[in-house]
């Protein structure tokens, strides 16, 4: 094995893998470059901007800042693991869209898992945020097109009555 290489195992939407990786290899190196799921976009590379957003055991991170390492024995969900064969679109992506809060898309995949990841941890809670809580947990996503107040629309609708699905069901 080469000594610079160091094996991961983890659960990707749902499948599980193992890889050989150098250690400095970023997240989003692996999910975009590797994996080839390329719905996670690269924006500032600086985690500014929340364009590479990912879920890790739950909790939405920056895969821009995120060493590969670290999902060792986790579960990853990207933007491609929301949708099944029997819903190809995951709830929040219908609010995006009925409130009509994407233009380029370049920012979509980001703000969707973040408000899922939200969702998720509000059900568990058994609260509903505010919309200031929303907007604050969403302060770390940047959209160059439609301005923020149609996601926060989509957000608040979705997380007035969000669906818990765990992070291994592909969704
Ligand atoms: S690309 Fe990761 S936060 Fe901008
Ligand atoms: S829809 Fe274009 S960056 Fe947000």
């Amino acid at each position: 094995m080469d000594k610079k290489q160091v094996p991961i195992s983890f659960t990707i939407n749902g499948k599980k893998m193992t890889r050989q990786v150098n250690p400095s290899l970023l997240l989003i190196h692996l999910i975009r470059d590797e994996l080839k799921l390329k719905g996670t976009k690269p924006g500032c590379m600086e985690g500014e901007c929340g364009a590479c957003t990912v879920i890790v055991d739950g909790r939405a991170v920056n895969s821009c800042l995120y060493l590969a390492v670290n999902i060792d024995g986790k579960q990853v969900n990207t933007i491609e693991g929301l949708s099944t064969v029997e819903r190809p679109l995951h709830p929040v992506q219908h609010k995006i869209l009925e409130h009509g809060a994407v233009q380029c898309g370049f920012c979509t995949p980001g703000f969707v898992l973040s408000i899922k990841a939200i969702g998720d941890e509000c059900v568990e809670q058994g609260i509903v945020p505010s919309r200031k809580e929303i907007a604050k947990e969403l302060e770390g996503h940047l959209c160059r097109c439609t301005g923020y107040v149609k996601i926060l629309d989509a957000a608040e609708d979705y997380l007035a009555h969000p669906i818990l699905q765990n992070s291994s069901d592909h969704g």
